[in-house]
Parts: C-alpha cells; structure tokens; sequence
C-alpha cells in the first residue's frame, strides 16, 4: 500500500477527512505537528495514526528544524508528504531534501497567498473563490498548481464562505492524493462524511 505522512499545525479537519475517506487505500504512516497543543493530535489519535510532535520552539533557528523534520519524514519513506494546515514557512533545507511534498491552501492562487487566505479573499470583490492543491517549493504558496476547485459566492457571512471553503478542501483534496499516488477513486472508500 503506498504511505502518506501528514504535516499540521492546529484543527486537523483535513487529516481527518483525508484518513477516512482514503482508509483502506493509503497508510497514514505518520502525522507530524509543529505544535505540541494542536487539536488535530487527538484526532490522529482516535485514528490510529501514529504521531510525531516537533515543537518548532525548542530549535535555534528555521534551519535546524526543518533538519529534523527531514529525518522524521524521511524514517517513514512517504510517497508522498501531504501538508494540511501545517503553517510553517519553509527553509530550503526542507525544499532541497523533500521533492514530493503537496499543499492544499483555502484560495484560488496565485491571489491570496499566506496567512489568512479565507478572511483575504472573502474581503475581495472577486465573484468566485475557492481552493488549490499545488506542489511545495521554496516560495510561500507558490509551487506549481495541480487542481483547484472553486463556488460562486452569494451574500454568505463570514462562517457560511469559510464552511464552503473547507467542503471544497475535503472534496478535492483526497482526489487529489488519490490521483498522484495512482489509486482508483471507485475502490477507494469516498464517502461524503467527513
Ligand atoms: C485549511 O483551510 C488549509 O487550507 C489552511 O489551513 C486550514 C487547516 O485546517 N492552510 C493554509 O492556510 C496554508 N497556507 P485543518 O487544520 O482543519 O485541516
């Protein structure tokens, strides 16, 4: 079965969703955090996902973790290194030594790249907006783009447009792993739960 690690940072809804609706398929060999208070933690715990925490405040510098970063991830020999709300700026430690990384950010780039994505473009009088799955290099939010999805908006609040964000997330970014690691979305287990 090809393995996936998983790298984040804080709620973990999308490590969650990508866990179940490709069990059976992909082996979540491993989910990674930078922070020892995410939620996410007890997810992967209910899930049986074994977990790495590497609290990025006890090194020096960017440099030196994302040294040991490299090492964690490369234990499990990951086909693919799926970050999901890990919020860390990359060094080019990490960006030279993992090649097959994807990252899934809540707007339709090349708009609205870093932090706070979904306030940025809920702000905007774009008529659309939407997610993107794109590789990681070494420039913020800027790797080639692999498949996006997007909603018209309508007069949503704040909370309905974040809502709509993260149900597109949850659609696309499974068929998206599934896709790259080459396994057939009908035997996998989609389910529309999250
Ligand atoms: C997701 O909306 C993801 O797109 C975003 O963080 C959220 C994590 O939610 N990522 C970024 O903004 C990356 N720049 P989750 O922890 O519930 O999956």
């Amino acid at each position: 079965m090809k393995k996936i690690v998983i790298l984040f940072s804080g709620n973990g809804s999308n490590l969650e969703n990508i866990a179940k609706k490709l069990h059976g398929k992909v082996e979540v060999a491993a989910a990674i955090t930078n922070n020892p208070q995410a939620y996410g933690i007890q997810r992967a715990k209910r899930l049986g996902i074994p977990i790495e925490i590497i609290d990025h405040r006890e090194f020096p510098s960017r440099e030196s973790f994302d040294e040991v970063l490299v090492q964690t991830i490369k234990q499990y020999n990951p086909d693919l290194v799926v970050m999901a709300g890990f919020m860390r700026i990359l060094s080019p430690i990490f960006t030279k030594n993992i090649k097959n990384a994807i990252n899934i950010h809540p707007s339709l780039l090349p708009l609205f790249k870093g932090a706070k994505a979904i306030e940025k473009s809920y702000a905007s009088d774009m008529k659309v907006a939407g997610v993107t799955v794109h590789w990681v290099n070494d420039e913020l939010d800027g790797g080639k783009i692999i498949d996006q999805a997007c909603f018209h908006r309508e007069d949503e609040s704040l909370e309905e447009f974040a809502a709509k964000i993260h149900e597109l997330e949850y659609n696309l970014y499974p068929r998206v792993i599934a896709n790259l690691l080459d396994i057939s979305l009908q035997k996998a287990s989609l389910s529309q739960e999250v």
